[in-house]
């Protein structure tokens, strides 16, 4: 496990609640899924790290996304530009996206780690569309990135638009012989109700669910596949999405 003390070269405020760390990360170039676990504070309360997926990543310049949940979120949030941050990675297994058409599906800030995912489907010049839904149209980021990026994009939420929509309930209207593979990020619910779905294709769900140690150890974050535990954190957290078992 790699640690280093990075300084934030620039912040930036996307909404009220999400916030980006941009800093120079040069040395192991981090795939779509990885992710970084940062130590809020030098002490040991708050204890645990908290994880963030790499959001995007050019020529050692390394973005994290990070929405404001609760008290890590929040702490780190008061950081600005020039000031220290710990972090420690990337975790995760490296996940090699296939080289055919897909649709992203995002929910909320699931649409870091997607938009990663995207820089790199792009890059190697695989097609995709994408379909982002959120609580309220304050809620959009990256809408910008991701519209350059991709073909289709649709954009969907449950409040501010005329039309009340979910990413989910638009993937069910939605012709899935377009696609080869969906790739999807969003809350645990957003989850079970795509798997509900059951896509003629395959669906690669990225599992944002909580961590303990983050590195193998604790077992904190076991969810079932195919029968048997594995650990998001070094599983995952990219798992196809008919092998999870959300019950047990
Ligand atoms: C592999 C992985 C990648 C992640 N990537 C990102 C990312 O790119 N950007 C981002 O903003 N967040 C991401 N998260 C979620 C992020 O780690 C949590 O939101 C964060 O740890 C919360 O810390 P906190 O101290 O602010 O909240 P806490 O005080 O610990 O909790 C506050 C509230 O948030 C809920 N909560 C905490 N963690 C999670 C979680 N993982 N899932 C759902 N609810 C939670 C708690 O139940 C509680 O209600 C990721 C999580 C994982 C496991
Ligand atoms: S968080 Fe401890 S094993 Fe995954």
């Amino acid at each position: 496990m790699i640690s280093r003390k990075l300084k934030v070269i620039r912040k930036t405020w996307y909404t009220q609640e999400i916030f980006g760390f941009e800093f120079d990360y040069p040395g192991i170039h981090p795939m779509p899924g990885q992710f970084f676990q940062i130590q809020v504070d030098e002490g040991i309360d708050p204890f645990l790290n908290r994880p963030i997926s790499v959001a995007s990543y050019k020529a050692t310049r390394l973005l994290l996304i990070i929405k404001v949940v609760g008290r890590g979120t929040r702490m780190l949030g008061e950081k600005s530009t020039g000031e220290d941050v710990t972090i420690f990675g990337p975790f995760g297994k490296r996940f090699n996206p296939r080289k055919k058409k897909s649709l992203l599906v995002a929910g909320g800030i699931g649409i870091a780690p997607l938009h990663f995912l995207a820089e790199h489907l792009y890059s190697n010049k695989i097609p995709f569309d994408l379909v982002y839904g959120v609580r309220t149209t304050k809620d959009f980021i990256l809408k910008k990135e991701m519209r350059r990026m991709c073909g289709k994009s649709l954009f969907v939420a449950e409040q501010g638009f005329a039309r009340k929509e979910t990413a989910v309930s638009v993937i069910r209207r939605m012709r899935m012989e377009d696609y080869e593979v969906v790739y999807s990020c969003g809350p645990k619910q957003m989850l079970i109700e795509m798997q509900k779905l059951k896509l003629p294709v395959p669906v690669y769900a990225f599992c944002e669910d909580f961590l303990g140690c983050g590195c193998g150890l604790c077992l904190g974050c076991a969810i079932m596949c195919k029968h048997e535990y594995k650990r998001i954190c070094v599983d995952g957290p990219i798992f196809e999405l008919r092998e999870i078992d959300f019950e047990v």
